[in-house]
C-alpha cells in the first residue's frame, strides 16, 4: 500500500480576515434576508462527531478560568482565563478536533499542541465580538488517541486588549475512513476492516511490475467538499462546493469555495456570494473563468441552517485570471443584477465554444432530483450573451433536452473541430450546430445505458491529432440502465451500474459505423475519466450500484443513493485495439470511498489529483460522510526521468503561430525517441462532466541537438476552442510537467451590448428568491417584471 496518511494542521482563515467581517453579511449575527432569522455561528456537530462542553470533567484546566453562562454559547457555558501560561488539556480518541470559542478585541495569542508538540499559535482577536467560532481545527490526524493542548500565551496583537483565552466547545471528529459501513458497531474497533472493493467482472489479480508501479498517496484536505474542481494555474486548483458546514470559514462563517496550492496543500478560502451547489464551469478565451448556476438560497428543508447565502440559479460568478502563486488578491465577483443568465439553472452544462464564450446548457428551473417536464430547462444560452440563430440574448429551445428527459442533467458537451458540439443525455446523442441551431441526432448509446444524472456516466474526447486531421471520436463510461421514470421508493442503492464503456468516431463514416461496446473490469456509476498527457485515460471514483445523489431511493447507506464504492481506478489506452485496452495491473486501491460529489482532475505536474464525495445534506461523518482529503494518484512516470520545458514557453499561442521552446529530453533518451506535444485543456470538472476536457497534438519538430522544440499553434478555434491550456512534452510516452499557455489572441468573447440589454430587460433576476430582494451587495434591487419566460413558451 503506497498511502501515506500526513497530518495536516491548519489554522481557520476566518482568524486572518476578520477586518472585512464588518462589511460581511454573516458576523454569526443575523443572517440576511432569513425567512425565520437566527443568529449564525461556525459551531456545527457533524453526525458522527461528537461535542465536548467547556464544563465538560473531561476536559482538565490548569491555572485561573472563570464560568460564564448564555444562550449564546454552546450548551450555555464557557470557560475563560486571562492567566498567562493557563492551559486546558482533552485526550480523546478519533481523527480530528476542532475547538469552539469566542473572539473579540480582549483576545490573544494562543498556543496549540497535540500530542505533546506544538502545531500552531492562533490569534482570536476579532475586531467584532463572534461567538462559537472555530478557533482551531485539525483534520488529518491518525485514527487514535490524541492529546489537544492550549496553552495561553499572554501575548496579543498591538490592537488588542487583553489576552484572553476561552473554551466554548470541543468537537471530536472520527472520518470513517478505512471502516466498513456494513459493520459500524466496528467503529471504535483498531481492527476493523477497510471498504472492500466492489466485486470485479474478472480478476485484478496481475503480475507485479514495478515499470509500471502506479502509487497513491493521501495529501492534503479541501477544507470545502470538493463538488466541483478545476485547474487555474501551474500552481493552484479552484474548489467550489456548496452552502455547508464546512471546516473552512472565511468572515467568521464557512467557505464554500477554496483555492488549493497544488505544490505546499495550503488553502485559502474564497468568499461566494450566492450558492453553488450544482453549478457548471468554464474558462473563456481571455482567461476568465465563470461559474454557472446553482441552487436556491439554502434554507428550511434544503439545509440544517439558512447561511445568509443568495439564490444561486441564475448566477454568473466571475474569476478573473489569478496565475501567480500569490493567490492572495484572487477574488469571486458577482452582481446579479448586471450579470446572470435569463433563466434558473440547475445541473447545467457549462461549455466553451469555438468563439470563446460559454455555452450554457439545460439544466432544471429548480433544485430537486431527478429532471421532469414541469422543472426542466431544455434551452442553451451563451455568456456573454450574443445574438445567435435571432435570440437576442435569450435562451434558445433545444428539442434534444426535452426528448431526452428524464435522467438528461449535466448533459455530456464537447466542443468539437467543426465547430459545433456534441453532446450525449441519458440514452441518446446529437451535434448540434450553434451558429445554425440544427440538432443531427446519433445513433442511440447501446444496452438502455443511460450516461447522464442521475444515472451518470463519465466521458471524454479522446485526443485530437494532425495525423487523421483531427477526426473526433468520445468515449463514455459506466452509468445505469435504471429506470428513469420509476420513483425513487422503486429505485435501490443496490441496483446494479453498468460497465459498459461505447466509442463513437464523428465523422460520417464513425456515425454510420456505430457506437463501439466495451466492458470496464468494474461496473462504475459516477466515474471520472481523466485524459494523460500520454493519451491514455484514467478512470477512477465511482460505486458499484445504486445512482447519484441522496436521500432519494430505497436501502441508502447513511444518505446516498448509491453504495459500493470502486476503489481501484482503471487505464484505458485509448490507441490499442479493442480488447486490450483496459489495464488494472499496477494500480492501488484506495480505501476512501469516492461517490456522490467526488472529483479527479489532472494536475500541471502530470499526476491525478482526487478528492470530495458527499451524499449529504451538510457536513456528517457517517458513512458515506463528507469526504475532506486529497489523494493524489501517480502513474509510473512521475518517478522516472522526465523530459523537461525549459523556456520559451509564451504566454499566447496563436492559432498556427510557430513558437521555439527550450527543451531538455532525458539523458536515456535515445536519438529516435518518439517526441510528441499534447496541449491539454484540463477541464472543469462536477458531477463526472469534465467540460472542455482536451489534448490536441501539436505539430512539433526537435532540432539536431534536441535542445529546440518548434511548435505550431494548433490550426484553428474549433480544434481547440481560444483559451488556456497547459503544453506537456511527451517523450517515449513520459510527458514533462505542464506549462500554461492561452491559446488564441487573448481577447474577450465578443459582447452584444444589443443581446445584453435584451437580456437584462427581458428577464428577472433570481426569480425563485421573492423573499430576498433588495438584501446584500449583488441581489436584486427590482420586482419581478411580467415577462413571458422564453422557455415556458
Ligand atoms: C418534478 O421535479 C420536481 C423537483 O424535483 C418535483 O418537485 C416535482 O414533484 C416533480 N414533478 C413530477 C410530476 O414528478
Ligand atoms: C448584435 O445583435 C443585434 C441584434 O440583437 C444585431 O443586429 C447586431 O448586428 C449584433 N451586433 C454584432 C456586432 O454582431
Ligand atoms: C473576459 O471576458 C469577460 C466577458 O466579457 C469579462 O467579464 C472579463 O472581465 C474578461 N476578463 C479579462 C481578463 O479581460
Amino acid at each position: 500500500m503506497f498511502q501515506r496518511i500526513s497530518a495536516l494542521f491548519w489554522v481557520l482563515a476566518a482568524l486572518v480576515s476578520l477586518n472585512d467581517a464588518a462589511e460581511s453579511a454573516w458576523n454569526g449575527v443575523v443572517t440576511p434576508g432569513a425567512s425565520d432569522p437566527q443568529p449564525f455561528t461556525p459551531y456545527y456537530l457533524p453526525s458522527g462527531a461528537k461535542s465536548y462542553d467547556s464544563s465538560s470533567p473531561l476536559l482538565h484546566y490548569s491555572g485561573q478560568w472563570t464560568d460564564s453562562f448564555s444562550s449564546a454559547f454552546v450548551f450555555n457555558t464557557l470557560r475563560s482565563t486571562s492567566e498567562r501560561g493557563a492551559s486546558m488539556t482533552f485526550t480523546f480518541f478519533g481523527t480530528g478536533i476542532e475547538w469552539f470559542g469566542n473572539q473579540d478585541q480582549r483576545h490573544g495569542i494562543s498556543q496549540v499542541h497535540i500530542d505533546g508538540k506544538k502545531v500552531q499559535e492562533v490569534d482570536a482577536w476579532s475586531s467584532t465580538p463572534l461567538k462559537q467560532q472555530r478557533i482551531f481545527g485539525s483534520h488529518q490526524l491518525r485514527l487514535g488517541r490524541h492529546t489537544l493542548k492550549i496553552v495561553n500565551t499572554g501575548q496579543n496583537r498591538a490592537e488588542a486588549k487583553g489576552f484572553v483565552m476561552d473554551v466554548d466547545a470541543l468537537i471530536v471528529l472520527m472520518v470513517p475512513h478505512a471502516y466498513s459501513t456494513v459493520h459500524r458497531s466496528n467503529y471504535l474497533d483498531d481492527s476493523a476492516q477497510p471498504f472492500s472493493d466492489y466485486p470485479p467482472l474478472f480478476s485484478l489479480a496481475s503480475e507485479p511490475n514495478p515499470a509500471s508501479e502506479w502509487s497513491l498517496v493521501q495529501e492534503g484536505i479541501t477544507g470545502v467538499s470538493a463538488m466541483q474542481l478545476t485547474v487555474i494555474s501551474d500552481s493552484h486548483a479552484l474548489i467550489f462546493d456548496k452552502v455547508e458546514h464546512n471546516p473552512l470559514s472565511i468572515y467568521g462563517h464557512p467557505a464554500w469555495a477554496a483555492l488549493y496550492n497544488l505544490d505546499t496543500n495550503a488553502l485559502k478560502p474564497l468568499a461566494v456570494e450566492s450558492n453553488s451547489f450544482c453549478a457548471g464551469g468554464t474558462f473563456l478565451s481571455n482567461g476568465t473563468l465563470v461559474n454557472v448556476g446553482g441552487n436556491p438560497v439554502v434554507e428550511d428543508h434544503t439545509s440544517a441552517a439558512d447561511f445568509g447565502d443568495l439564490d444561486g440559479l441564475q448566477a454568473v460568478r466571475i474569476f478573473e485570471p489569478c496565475n501567480s502563486e500569490d493567490v492572495e488578491n484572487c477574488i469571486i465577483y458577482e452582481n446579479h443584477d448586471r450579470i446572470r443568465t435569463t433563466s434558473p439553472r440547475w445541473y447545467n452544462t457549462v461549455l466553451r465554444i469555438s468563439d470563446g464564450s460559454a455555452m450554457i446548457i439545460g439544466g432544471s428551473r429548480k433544485g430537486g432530483w431527478i429532471n421532469n417536464a414541469t422543472v426542466n430547462n431544455p434551452t442553451i444560452e451563451y455568456w456573454p450573451p450574443k445574438n445567435v440563430a435571432g435570440s437576442d440574448g435569450l435562451q434558445i429551445h433545444l428539442p434534444f433536452l426535452v426528448d431526452t428527459l428524464n435522467a438528461n442533467l449535466f448533459p455530456i458537451a464537447f466542443s468539437l473541430p467543426d465547430e459545433t458540439v456534441f453532446m450525449a443525455a441519458n440514452q441518446d446523442a446529437m451535434i448540434y450546430d450553434w451558429r445554425r441551431n440544427t440538432e443531427r441526432r446519433l445513433p442511440r448509446i447501446p444496452n438502455g445505458v443511460r450516461v447522464t444524472y442521475p444515472m451518470a456516466g463519465t466521458a471524454i474526447l479522446l485526443p485530437l491529432s494532425p495525423t487523421n486531421d483531427y477526426a473526433p471520436e468520445v468515449l463514455i463510461c459506466g452509468g445505469s440502465t435504471v429506470d428513469d421514470t420509476q420513483p425513487g421508493y422503486q429505485i435501490s442503492a443496490q441496483d446494479p451500474a453498468s460497465a459498459q464503456c461505447v466509442r463513437l468516431l464523428l465523422t460520417d463514416d464513425g456515425i454510420s459505423a456505430g457506437w463501439q461496446v466495451e466492458q470496464m473490469p468494474q461496473a462504475r456509476h459516477m466515474p471520472d475519466a481523466v485524459l494523460l498527457p500520454t493519451g491514455d485515460v484514467v478512470i477512477v471514483n465511482g460505486a458499484g450500484t445504486g445512482i447519484s445523489g441522496y436521500g432519494n431511493v430505497v436501502g441508502q447507506v447513511g444518505a446516498s443513493n448509491a453504495d459500493n464504492p470502486v476503489l481501484t481506478p482503471v487505464l484505458y489506452r485509448s490507441s490499442l485495439p479493442l480488447g486490450e485496452r483496459f489495464l488494472v495491473s499496477g494500480m492501488p486501491t484506495s480505501s476512501i470511498p469516492r461517490m456522490y460529489h467526488s472529483v479527479a482532475t489532472l494536475t500541471p505536474k502530470g499526476n491525478i489529483m482526487i478528492a470530495g464525495s458527499n451524499p449529504n445534506l451538510d457536513r456528517t461523518e457517517v458513512a458515506y460522510g463528507t469526504e475532506y482529503r486529497v489523494e493524489w494518484l501517480n502513474p509510473p512516470y512521475m518517478s522516472m526521468e522526465r523530459p523537461e520545458i525549459t523556456g520559451g514557453v509564451p504566454s499566447l499561442l496563436g492559432f498556427s503561430e510557430s513558437v521555439k521552446l527550450s527543451v531538455q529530453l532525458p539523458s536515456s533518451a535515445p536519438a529516435n525517441a518518439d517526441v510528441q506535444v499534447a496541449l491539454m485543456d484540463l477541464g472543469f470538472v462536477t458531477h463526472t462532466v469534465h467540460a472542455n476536457s482536451r489534448l490536441v497534438h501539436l505539430v512539433s519538430s526537435l532540432s539536431q541537438d534536441q535542445h529546440t522544440l518548434t511548435i505550431t499553434g494548433p490550426p484553428g478555434e474549433g480544434v481547440y476552442p481560444p483559451g488556456p491550456g497547459f503544453i506537456y512534452l511527451v517523450v517515449d510516452g513520459v510527458p514533462s510537467v505542464g506549462v500554461k499557455v492561452l491559446v488564441g489572441d487573448g481577447k474577450s468573447p465578443e459582447v452584444n451590448q444589443t443581446a445584453l440589454d435584451n437580456l437584462l430587460s427581458q428577464t428577472q433576476v433570481d426569480q425563485y428568491e421573492k423573499s430576498k430582494k433588495g438584501k446584500g451587495k449583488g441581489k436584486a434591487s427590482s420586482g419581478p417584471r411580467d415577462v413571458q419566460d422564453p422557455s415556458l413558451l
